[in-house]
């Protein structure tokens, strides 16, 4: 690396920057975001611990030649103006170019995956076309349960065994049948419904299914795990409730809701008045599942929790039709610009 440094400084020793564009290019090639600098300062780690001292050293020199060059040429561009004209001409239009951004639902999904990786959860991901026991039988639906219907569940032909899957729990399944406890994963991905598209619903949506399994796993744990969660995203003083609930494929299975992030809990319109707002269904995964995936149920114990993406991108930056994540209307997105 110390070559290196060498190198690039007598490089900017001979290097002429006569023009603005000069100076910007030869800024953004040393300083800019992935210029040399930051490199070279990332690759600081890979420096035997002998050697970091002075090439750490070497490294500022570089960096404060860079500083002293382009103040040089700022000065003296700043008296001469730009390509010999004395002064740039300020009525002269910017030259305007429009940057993409993430989309509002990618924003989110990113953020809730960042949270649980912090705790330590893997992300992995599964098929969106299932069969009936991965999105159904695995997870302990009796064969007469209702979100079996027609109704709910996007059928491929006229096969009632292959469907588009209507949660991202039977990824749960796929993973279990693969890997074997401890499990912290996190399975984000688009799910399907045959319902009548409003502001409130839409066919396709997104979700993210937890699943954590090991020895002594407990309702705490789920707690705990989604107390954090929940003040991640939506600040300190959220608090947390969970209200019983059914799930084919957790037992005991709850609702959880957050107290409402934008009046705190004294009631308004996006809690309509409650001080709470739904986030998420979740629950002790049932011993069955666990059978049905060879993991012994008697050893060991999880929870896994599923959570809505859109629902999630709604309240927190307050749009109130899920069908303009769809619409990829562009003055809808670039409000979004700048989130990361
Ligand atoms: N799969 C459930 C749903 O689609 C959510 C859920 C996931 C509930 C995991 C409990 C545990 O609504």
């Amino acid at each position: 690396m110390k070559d290196d440094i060498h190198g690039y400084i007598a490089e900017i020793n001979k290097v002429e920057v006569k023009t603005k564009d000069d100076l910007e290019l030869f800024r953004i090639r040393f300083l800019g975001k992935k210029g040399i600098i930051p490199a070279l300062f990332a690759g600081m780690k890979e420096i035997e611990p002998a050697q970091r001292k002075d090439t750490g050293l070497l490294l500022n020199a570089l960096k404060n030649r860079v500083q002293e060059k382009i103040d040089e040429a700022k000065t003296i561009l700043d008296k001469t103006g730009d390509k010999g004209v004395e002064k740039p001409d300020l009525t002269m239009p910017v030259g305007f170019r429009e940057t993409g951004s993430l989309h509002p639902l990618t924003i989110v999904r990113n953020e809730i995956v960042r949270i649980f990786e912090r705790l330590g959860f893997s992300i992995a991901e599964g098929p969106e076309i299932e069969d009936d026991w991965y999105n159904f039988t695995a997870l302990n639906f009796v064969p007469e349960h209702p979100a079996r219907d027609m109704q709910d569940t996007f059928f491929i032909g006229r096969d009632p065994d292959i469907m588009l899957r209507t949660h991202t729990s039977s990824v749960q399944i796929r993973f279990m049948e693969k890997t074997k406890p401890p499990i912290r994963v996190i399975l984000p991905g688009r799910v399907f419904r045959n319902e009548a598209i409003s502001a409130r619903a839409h066919c396709i949506f997104h979700q993210i299914e937890g699943l954590y399994v090991d020895e002594d796993v407990s309702f705490a744990d789920l707690k705990q795990t989604l107390y954090f969660f929940a003040t991640e995203l939506f600040g300190p003083e959220t608090r947390i409730r969970f209200r019983p609930s059914y799930f084919p494929f957790t037992e005991p299975s709850a609702e959880m809701d957050i107290s409402c992030f934008i009046c705190g809990g004294k009631g308004c319109r996006v809690c309509k008045n409650s001080g709470w707002v739904e986030i998420l269904g979740c629950g002790m995964v049932d011993p069955n599942v666990l059978d049905n995936c060879n993991i012994d149920s008697s050893k060991y114990t999880g929870f896994a929790f599923g959570l809505g993406i859109e629902r999630t991108a709604m309240l927190k930056y307050q749009i109130n039709d899920i069908r303009l994540f769809f619409e990829n209307d562009i003055r809808f997105l670039k409000q979004f610009a700048g989130e990361y």
